[in-house]
């Protein structure tokens, strides 16, 4: 497994080197992981602020035997992979936040980055699957904006893990559910992740493609990995992009 792992002392972006050794053809499986990234990338252009020595930063390439309208579902299989490897090695319960987040005691611990190559004509299909986890971060570590909202496994459980070792359980669980997910579908990854889902029931808000603010209770994703909110008339929505705000009585939580 090990074999299969490019590490790195630092690096601009793991997510952007496995996307350039994707186009030049590296295989499914093949990992990069680097101790530092400089220009950590986070969803929605946001930068994934990544100290060497506290959390781990890795992508992995995938070229699954999958049709590309599955493409999308693969961020909740890498969700769910990576809550399983947390519940089982860190023993905390884990909350997924859809699309892509992972949640402990209710703070961010993880983010995943997915990216592909699909718009790209006459190239075979990959995908990239960024993962960024806070492992021996305290809370100093965090910037202050985010001290309140996120978290690592060292706050969570007092414990000092082995990068190197929470690495490997992690790329093999990402492979065993894309292999779960081509062989037996998405339906069991799904029902999994859907146990987990931090967002199920409360209310959101959030900027519809065409700009609109809606309101409404999750539903939790459907069939297709799509997000649906009903909103306060009923009507459901599917959310298909943008960042989802929790709302409360005082007013928006931004996360
Ligand atoms: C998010 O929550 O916004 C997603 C964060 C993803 C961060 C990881 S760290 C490893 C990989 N390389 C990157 O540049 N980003 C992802």
């Amino acid at each position: 497994m090990l074999d299969d792992i490019l590490s790195f002392d630092s690096l601009p972006s793991t997510n952007a080197t496995a996307y350039d050794l994707a186009q030049q053809g590296a295989p499914h499986g093949r990992v990069v992981w680097a101790k530092y990234q400089s220009e950590g990338k986070g969803r929605l252009g946001k930068k994934w602020i990544s100290p060497p020595g506290k959390g781990l930063y890795f992508s992995i390439i995938l070229r699954p035997d999958l049709s590309l309208d599955e493409y999308p579902k693969l961020t909740l299989t890498a969700g769910l992979a990576v809550a399983e490897v947390l519940e089982n090695t860190c023993k905390v319960e884990v909350g997924l936040k859809w699309p892509n987040d992972v949640y402990i005691s209710g703070k961010k611990c993880c983010g995943i980055l997915a990216e592909a190559n699909l718009s790209e004509v006459d190239t075979e299909p990959f995908a990239v699957i960024g993962i960024g986890i806070n492992v021996l971060s305290e809370r100093q570590d965090f910037p202050e904006d985010l001290q309140e909202t996120a978290t690592s496994l060292f706050i969570e459980t007092n414990t000092l893990y082995s990068m190197e070792e929470l690495l490997e359980k992690l790329c093999r669980q990402v492979l065993d559910l894309v292999k779960e997910h081509e062989k037996l579908g998405f339906a069991c990854i799904l029902k999994r992740w859907k146990k987990r889902d931090f967002l199920y029931g409360r209310t959101l808000e959030w900027v519809s493609g065409s700009g609109e603010i809606i309101r409404g209770k999750s539903l939790g994703p459907d069939d297709t990995g799509q997000m649906l909110v009903r909103d306060n008339a009923g009507k459901i929505h599917e959310v298909l992009s943008g960042d989802i705000s929790l709302a409360n009585k005082k007013g928006i939580i931004n996360e």
